[in-house]
């Protein structure tokens, strides 16, 4: 508990991010381009890709169409969407390296609207290509700033703050940052919160947090609680209200190939990410409304 409160105190000496308006300005004028998110923490199994496929899931759900591009060489994304490796022509490899198109690398899913760049094996040394590339950090930006038939962009990061992650928070109009509400979440916060702000210095300036997700929550458990509190008061209403339950039903859905929302749309989990997604959606809403009466 003494450390939660430690992460606490070292959290909130970082700069407050939450300057609503000056979002708004931003990523709400005129939309001829998908929107694009980067779901990113550099801490492992946090629920990056339970997130990133399901919060898809239901905007594809309401109509919007979406795509995931899978940046993780782990690949889970791919395989939790039944994409199967053997499968795989071509891969965000290609598109990092300029051998395809989006179009090119997407293939559709299961899911109405919703289709997926896949990972590959090769992604796991693109890491080490990308040092000596040009125009490293810029790779999916260029490949994904432009019109294309698509609302969203989801790009599901690996877990580290690697050239993979650089490339999406460079691409990125905005930032996704699934939570565990455990001991060490609010340090992993702080480093990453600080690399937001280099990546905005350096690259992308535009570059937000639009949300914090806390996943694997559970409220019969006292942290859970305590880093709630140090989290909501930190980031404020940049945390999402809708919280996501520890539900056995999304971890089994990957083994069938299905986002959770399609193996048992009625379980607890599926009905928060629905959830999540018309919170998100209604929060953009909002800051757009904000925006054009800024304009
Ligand atoms: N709300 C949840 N309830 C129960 N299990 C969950 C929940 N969210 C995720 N999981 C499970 O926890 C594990 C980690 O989740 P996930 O793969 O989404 O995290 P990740 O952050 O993408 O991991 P990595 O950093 O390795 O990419 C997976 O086995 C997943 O099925
Ligand atoms: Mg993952």
């Amino acid at each position: 508990m003494a450390s939660a409160r430690n992460d606490h105190l070292s959290l909130r000496k970082e700069p407050a991010n939450n300057d609503a308006s000056h979002e708004a300005s931003r990523h709400y004028k005129a939309y001829d381009r998908p929107r694009l998110l980067a779901m990113a923490n550099q801490k492992g199994g946090v629920g990056k890709t339970t997130t990133a496929i399901n919060l898809a899931t239901a905007l594809a759900a309401v109509g919007k169409r979406v795509l995931i591009v899978d940046l993780d060489p782990q690949g889970n994304a791919s395989t939790g969407l039944g994409v199967r490796r053997a499968m795989i022509r071509c891969s965000a490899y290609d598109v990092l390296f300029g051998d395809a198109s989006v179009e090119e690398a997407a293939a559709t899913t299961k899911v109405p609207n919703l289709d997926i760049v896949p990972s590959s094996v090769h992604l796991s040394g693109a890491e080490i290509e990308l040092v000596t590339a040009h125009n490293r950090e810029f790779r999916m930006r260029d490949a994904l700033r432009r019109p294309m038939g698509y609302d969203y962009v989801i790009m599901d990061c690996p877990p580290s703050l690697n050239l993979l992650t650089l490339n999406a928070l460079v691409a990125a109009d905005s930032l996704i940052v699934p939570l565990q509400c455990e001991f060490y979440a609010l340090e992993g916060l702080s480093h990453l919160t600080k690399t937001v702000e280099r990546v905005r210095k350096s690259y992308n300036p535009e570059l937000d947090i639009q949300g914090v997700v806390l996943t694997m929550y559970d409220q019969r458990n006292n942290l859970t609680s305590m880093v709630e509190n140090d989290v909501r008061s930190f980031f404020g209403d940049k945390v999402y209200k809708t919280v996501i339950p520890r539900n056995v039903r999304l971890s089994e859905a990957p083994s069938f190939g299905l986002p959770a929302i399609v193996y048992d749309m009625k379980c607890a989990g599926a009905r928060a990410y629905i959830h999540l997604a018309s919170e998100m959606i209604k929060r953009e809403r909002q800051i757009a409304k904000e925006a054009r009466s800024v304009a």
